[in-house]
Order: C-alpha cells, then sequence, then structure tokens
C-alpha cells in the first residue's frame, strides 16, 4: 500500500460568511489565539506524516505564502534583541525548503474544482485533503486516527462525527452499510449532501477530512456544477465510490468550522482555555463571566 505522503490544503475561498474580517485576510489566517487557524492543520497533518503540503490559493491569499517563508529581518532582530524562546518557535514552524507548493485557483468554482487544480502535483499516488477552515482538537491528530485506519482498508477514507439528527440538513451525511458497536472506521453505501431531516441516512457529518485515491482527479475533470452552482467533491466522491471502496472513520476529538462566526469563536474559546501560557486566566475569565451572566 502506498504511504499518504501529500496533502491538499484549498484556500482560495472567499470566507463570505466571516465578511468583513475576510476582506483583506484570509480567513485561514485568522488567528486562534496566537497562532493562524492554517497552523493548527499543518500541524495536525505533519504528525500524520504528511511530507509535502500543496495550497491551491487565489487572489488576496498571499499572506499565506509570505507565513510560510522566513522573515530574515524580523529572525534578526529577534536574535540581537536576545528573544531566543521566540525565534525558535518561529523556526520550528518554518518548514523545510521544497515542502510545499502553491497552485492558483483562478476562479472560486467550488471545493472540487480546487482539489483538480492540484492535480500535477499529486500525480498518482493516494492523497490527504485537509479543509483548512476546519480545526479538530484531538488527543492524536485526526489525519493519523485516519491514516492508522488507511494502512487496515486501503482505499477511501472520510472523516465524520456525529451531530444532534435534527441538524444533519446543515452537512454532507454519509449512509453506513453495516456498523459494529464500538467501532470507528465503518463501510459506506452512499453519501447525500444536505439531506432532508426525514431522508438522513445517518447523523454522521462529513467533516473536511480525506484520504483519497488519485482517480478521483478524473472524475474531477468532467464534474458538471452541482449545488450551489459549484464543483462539488462530494458529487465527484459519489461517482468513484461505484468503483472503489469507501470508509468512513468516525474520529475521536471536537471539531470547529472556523469558516462561521460561532465556529470561530467556539475555536478561540477551547484553544484558549488549553493554551499553555494563558489558559488559567482564560479558564477563570469565562468561569467568573458565567457566573455574573443574569445578575
Ligand atoms: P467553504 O465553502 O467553507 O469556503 O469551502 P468559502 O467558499 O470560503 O466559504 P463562504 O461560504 O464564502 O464563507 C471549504 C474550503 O474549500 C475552499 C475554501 O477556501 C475552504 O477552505 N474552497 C472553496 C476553495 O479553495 N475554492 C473554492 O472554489 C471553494
Amino acid at each position: 500500500m502506498k504511504k499518504i505522503r501529500k496533502a491538499v490544503l484549498p484556500v482560495a475561498g472567499f470566507g463570505t460568511r466571516v465578511l468583513p474580517a475576510t476582506k483583506t485576510i484570509p480567513k485561514e489566517m485568522l488567528p486562534i489565539v496566537d497562532r493562524p487557524a492554517l497552523q493548527y492543520v499543518v500541524d495536525e497533518a505533519r504528525a500524520a506524516g504528511i511530507e509535502h503540503f500543496v495550497f491551491v490559493t487565489g487572489r488576496n491569499k498571499g499572506a499565506i505564502e509570505d507565513y510560510f517563508d522566513r522573515a530574515y529581518e524580523l529572525e534578526y532582530s529577534l536574535r540581537q534583541k536576545g528573544k531566543t524562546e521566540i525565534y525558535e518557535a518561529l523556526d520550528a514552524d518554518t518548514p523545510e525548503a521544497g515542502t510545499m507548493s502553491f497552485v492558483r485557483q483562478q476562479s472560486a468554482l467550488g471545493l472540487g474544482h480546487a482539489i483538480w487544480c492540484a492535480r500535477d502535483v499529486i500525480g498518482d499516488d493516494p492523497f490527504a485533503i485537509l479543509l483548512p477552515d476546519v480545526l479538530v482538537k484531538a488527543k492524536k491528530s485526526c489525519l493519523a486516527q485516519m491514516v492508522d485506519a488507511y494502512y487496515q482498508v486501503g482505499g477511501n477514507i472520510i472523516a465524520v462525527d456525529q451531530v444532534p439528527h435534527e441538524r444533519v440538513s446543515n452537512y454532507g451525511v454519509i449512509a453506513p452499510k453495516g456498523r459494529q458497536d464500538g467501532k470507528r472506521l465503518i463501510e459506506m453505501s452512499a453519501m447525500v449532501e444536505k439531506p432532508a431531516i426525514a431522508d438522513a441516512p445517518s447523523n454522521l457529518k462529513i467533516t473536511g477530512r480525506y484520504i483519497l485515491q488519485p482517480e478521483i482527479m478524473d472524475i474531477l475533470k468532467t464534474q458538471a456544477a452541482g449545488a450551489g452552482g459549484e464543483i462539488q467533491l462530494t458529487d465527484a466522491m459519489a461517482a468513484l465510490m461505484a468503483k472503489q471502496s469507501f470508509h468512513a472513520y468516525e474520529y475521536e476529538g471536537e471539531d470547529y468550522d472556523c469558516g462561521s462566526k460561532y465556529g470561530y469563536f467556539e475555536a478561540v474559546v477551547a484553544y484558549a482555555m488549553d493554551h499553555p501560557e494563558i489558559g488559567e486566566e482564560a479558564r477563570n475569565l469565562l468561569l467568573s463571566r458565567c457566573q455574573n451572566i443574569g445578575k
């Protein structure tokens, strides 16, 4: 079985749900306390053994390339002033030269189209996709959990998480084939985008982490626009399911949709409460604010 070495991170969307912040700042660069959301996702992928990152970017996303570059003046100044700890932390986050590629999606035609833009860099290898506006806070990296599952069953793997049944219409949902209680790896028979509550085949929502076989690119090449007039990854995966095996993996961890105002707020609170520097203060602040609610 081929190793999962490459990951595609699509970052070309407009981020309209978090305007006006995203008018000039890519939503993937919004800080979760002191680190951009994207840094957490790159860390998650690294912990899963990813060696090469393919960013699918668009206009106004230059800050992302600059973020992963060296900042010579800043680094020099930190060293001169003896701010060694800060310098070393920055240095540790800087990727090794040649481990990141940036391809451009000239028009935001949808997630499926964004993934297809990475086809030449991906080539014939199975690869991971991480949607960088979704953070998964977990003891073991969510993608690492999926990679372990991949080495058991191969094929294609989609991360899923349970949602209350009344909220299924907001998400892509999978249809499980059969499920053994307590097992996180689930064989799938179908997936549906935003089903009506009555028609939803399960309450397992698709969460923004995928391991896919390269044949998905051939399907995306001719994939017509679907829901919302966009070329949808879900439609292409549904077509690939007719030919290849698909499993869902119910990961252990909490996900935050930082592409929405409330999800972003939730993420900031959750990460602040566990932050090594400000965690205790953040927890105390929240506690005192909660005690004062309604007074
Ligand atoms: P979203 O639909 O969450 O991102 O796509 P968006 O389009 O930026 O969101 P809103 O609705 O305008 O707020 C999921 C991921 O796919 C990327 C986005 O950047 C995001 O990371 N994407 C989406 C692309 O790269 N290209 C696209 O054409 C669409």
